[in-house]
């Protein structure tokens, strides 16, 4: 504390302006750890850094290229702010090209001789000086913010080194951001990816091994016609085979309907969740409210939930009942499963939950377990039923 007291007396700032500048950043920040939308963290980030500076105008951009950069978010104390989203060519001399082209902060003492796209229209709306700082993530030049005044006398010194600060915040925000959205998309590829082989291999036990089955089995009901009467061992024998081969292709077709469920997909949730719970080795007491068809992914999503559960009540849990109830509106299916087993569900310990929450988290749905030791296990799912 005494240090960043006295790196603040060397900025040349007063207490007042510490107070006030640790607030600005402590909300930031604060936003920044809630992982809140990269839109918000950009637009206070920008009103912040402006109130504590002093500035007139403030603007974030994002560099598109060497050529082009874009305005995301705007703050004008002195008539309309430029309206985010545009994007401007970066030429002329003016602080932008200049932070492109070096990466360094700079500053503008004067706008008289600026050109510009961007600094014509600063200029006409009074603007004099400005200040801005690059936004450097990862190692990259990756945008910059800019604070200008429409007054006479030029920003304070100490204003480069301010700005760093809501630069620093910035970067991590818009590190957060795009780690977040490569494993949702990590997330989205793996639950594809396992979807297209569970479809490939319902497909090839269909068409290869149940077929070839059939087939067989109409070979032993020929060869059957043809035995001779009196030859009764040879008949039960092949009696025997047949329906060794009949339980063998109701077999396959479990394993089938378990991979990529037909019922799913002609009759939709409700069907394939009483032909899970019938399935069931525990008791399980399922309701779900009547509802229309769902979209393929939720229905599918919704399917795997209660499926792996289910197992999972009766596989560890030793469960003796497992409630299961779904709801559907507009604007969510709620999927709520509890057993009364032992409880002590632990994600990182098999791959069926995690798989879930992929699944879940692809969807935009929200995963709550709640397993303690001896109290059976609790599984909330909601998924987001997105406009039809
Ligand atoms: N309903 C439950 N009751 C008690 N323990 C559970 C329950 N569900 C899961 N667990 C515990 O949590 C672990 C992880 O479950 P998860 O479903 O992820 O993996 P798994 O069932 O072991 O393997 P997989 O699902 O990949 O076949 C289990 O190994 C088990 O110890
Ligand atoms: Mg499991």
């Amino acid at each position: 504390m005494a240090l960043l007291i006295g790196a603040n007396v060397r900025r040349g700032m007063d207490e007042h302006d510490h107070v006030k500048e640790h607030e600005a950043l402590r909300l930031v920040a604060t936003l920044v750890a809630r992982g809140v939308p990269a839109e918000e963290i950009f637009a206070a980030v920008t009103e912040q850094a402006a109130a504590v500076l002093d500035a007139d105008i403030a603007g974030l951009m994002r560099f598109e290229s060497k050529e082009e950069m874009t305005t995301l978010a705007t703050w004008s104390r002195i008539g309309e702010p430029a309206p985010v989203g545009v994007r401007w060519a970066l030429e002329g001399d003016n602080i932008s090209a200049e932070i492109a082209r070096t990466g360094r902060p700079a500053r503008r003492d004067s706008y008289d001789s600026a050109t510009g796209p961007l600094a014509d229209i600063s200029r006409g709306l009074g603007v004099r000086q400005g200040v801005a700082a690059p936004v450097v993530v990862n190692g990259e030049l990756w945008g910059l913010l800019a604070m200008f005044t429409a007054r006479e006398q030029p920003l304070a010194p100490q204003t480069e080194a301010r700005l760093a600060d809501f630069t620093d915040l910035l970067a991590t925000a818009v590190a957060n951001a795009e780690s977040r959205n490569e494993l949702a998309a990590s997330r989205a590829r793996i639950v594809a990816a396992a979807d297209d082989a569970r479809r490939r291999i319902e497909r090839d036990l269909h068409d290869g091994a149940q077929q070839l089955l059939v087939s067989v089995g109409l070979q032993l009901r020929a060869a059957e016609a043809e035995i001779p009467p009196g030859l009764n061992t040879l008949r039960q024998a092949l009696a025997k085979a047949m329906q060794g081969l009949a339980d063998a292709q109701s077999e396959l077709q479990k394993i089938a309907r378990g991979i990529h469920p037909a019922i799913l997909a002609e009759g939709g949730l409700t069907p394939a969740l009483k032909t899970l719970a019938r399935r069931s080795p525990i008791p399980v007491a399922l309701a779900v409210a009547p509802h229309a068809r769902l979209p393929e992914q939720l229905e599918v999503a919704a399917y795997y939930v209660v499926s792996e559960a289910l197992t999972n009540a009766a596989k560890h849990g030793g469960a003796s009942l497992v409630n299961v109830d779904v709801q559907v509106s507009d604007q969510a299916v709620k999927i709520a499963i509890g057993d009364n087993g032992s409880g002590g569900a632990d994600p990182a310990k098999g791959s069926g939950l995690i798989g879930l929450m992929d699944r879940v988290a692809t969807l935009g749905g929200t995963f709550a377990i709640d397993s303690p030791p001896g109290a059976g296990t609790d599984l909330r799912v909601e998924l987001p039923v997105g406009p039809a």
